[in-house]
């Protein structure tokens, strides 16, 4: 295969891999994603479900595509057909290049709005405006189009000019002091969240499970947010894996980030929804729920101020580590396999997006009426990644590891080739034969309506 070169980058350190990976799975997911969509499904069950899913699915999917990336070393596509050349499973690596496309052009225009709203924190632009001001506010603003796009543009250069430079020196660097942060401001607003007069019905929202709200599309949407939440189903962390170095641990690596990602997202619910019932806002008022939720929050804290600074400030860079780490999965594969530079891939990946994010962001204004099958493109881009491909993706990589590299070769990967312990094998292979591909498969199809077993 072409352009391969011999020495290929790679991370720099044990705490590098968990930045660098941590950094891509926490971010717009945890906080903007997870709580809306909790908010639309009903809360605490939704929260139930989606921790079984972390814990039986997520984290064995997320095994499963270091160990793939981490033995053949190649991007997404390269990673399949150096495994099994000549067989049709570097299908699987296209998907996921696909899958790449479509988060990174609707995750992009999001990671817009937060540059708005580090500017509005900057003017001061909440000062004195009611809920129903800061609603209004939110949605004018996405529904005029030069704006958004503008940021859409600033924050998509900003992704591709840290591509450009590598993996190694500039993110791994930054989000080793960044991420740390965002945990102590988003501390300090759900202690400010839950002590807002009318806070409970929040935390009993959040916590207190409804099981009649369940219903086989909360299952899927909870199964998609798992997915989506922790970078997985379309090789961000095949590609990742591939430069991780021989003697890490996997396994921990895994545990380590599902945890660290889980805790952020439930963090944030704990920011949002005390706010959403303090302030009377609707739990299922869609994507701009945290945008219209936090300001409010802001407005009732001393500091205000600086506190609605820092965080968007800090939300933009957890949006910055995730949108690199989706980039890569294009520009590696670009780069690999069309022998192009860095550079050149770069700009063809940005471009390319580009087009797509430009439909995403006019989705709330200008092409708000363009419906395919009855989503907008900004919708469609945001529902069927999470809940389509992601799951797909994640069903055949489980499968590819179990039934094809097999026991032995998973065992070795995993094992650093016989230098680790790693008891939990027989426990993972048993989830990767049957239990989560079968878990997948049932939730897809009951969740898309192909089956009905209700
Ligand atoms: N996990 C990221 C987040 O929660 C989004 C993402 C999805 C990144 C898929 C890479 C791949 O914000």
């Amino acid at each position: 295969m072409s352009g391969i070169p011999a020495n290929r980058d790679s991370f720099g350190s044990r705490f590098g891999v968990i930045a660098a990976t941590a950094g891509s799975a926490i971010g717009l997911g945890n906080i903007w994603r997870f709580p809306y969509v909790a908010g639309e499904n009903g809360g605490g069950a939704f929260l139930i479900i989606y921790l079984g899913f972390i814990l039986l699915i997520g984290i064995p999917v997320m095994l499963s595509e270091f160990t793939i990336g981490r033995s053949a070393q190649r991007n997404v596509f390269g990673s399949f057909r150096k495994l099994a050349p000549g067989k049709p499973w570097y299908l699987i690596g296209l998907m996921g290049v696909g899958a790449a496309f479509m988060i990174l052009a609707f995750y992009t225009a999001v990671a817009g709005w937060t540059l708005e709203y580090i500017f509005q924190s900057v003017i001061n632009g909440f000062e004195g405006l009611s809920s129903n001001q800061l609603n209004d506010m939110f949605y004018s603003f996405i529904g005029t189009p030069w704006r958004p796009l503008l940021w859409f543009f600033v924050f998509m250069a900003l992704t591709g000019a840290i591509i450009m430079s590598g993996v190694q020196k500039g993110i791994e660097k930054y989000t080793k002091i960044l991420m740390p942060m965002l945990l102590v401001l988003l501390f300090i607003l759900v202690v400010r969240s839950v002590t807002l007069p009318g806070a409970a019905s929040g935390i009993s929202f959040l916590f207190k499970p409804d099981f009649s709200k369940i219903t086989p599309t909360t299952i899927l949407e909870a199964l998609g947010q798992a997915f989506f939440s922790l970078s997985i189903g379309m090789g961000t962390l095949i590609t990742y894996g591939s430069y991780i170095q021989k003697n890490d641990n996997l396994g921990n690596t895994a545990v380590s980030v599902a945890f660290a990602d889980t805790f952020i997202a439930i963090l944030a619910g704990l920011a949002i929804f005390p706010a959403v019932f303090a302030f009377g806002i609707e739990p299922g008022s869609g994507e701009g729920l945290v945008y219209i939720t936090l300001p409010n929050i802001f407005l009732q804290m001393p500091g205000g101020y600086i506190f609605s600074l820092m965080f968007f400030i800090l939300l933009g860079v957890a949006a910055l580590t995730s949108t690199i780490s989706v980039l890569e999965v294009i520009v590696a594969f670009f780069s690999e396999e069309l022998g192009l530079k860095r550079k050149a891939a770069t700009w063809l990946a940005t471009s390319s997006v580009s087009i797509l994010g430009v439909m995403c962001v006019l989705s709330s204004s200008t092409m708000a009426d363009v419906k395919i099958f009855g989503f907008t493109v900004f919708n469609l881009m945001n529902f069927t990644s999470a809940n389509i491909l992601l799951p797909l993706g994640g069903f055949f990589i489980v499968i590819f590891v179990a039934w094809f590299l097999g026991r032995d070769g998973a065992k070795e990967e995993l094992s650093n080739q016989g230098k680790l312990k790693v008891r939990y094998i027989p426990f993972y292979m048993f989830v990767i034969k049957f239990l989560a591909p079968l878990a997948i498969a049932f939730i897809f199809l009951q969740g898309v309506g192909l089956i009905n077993f209700s």
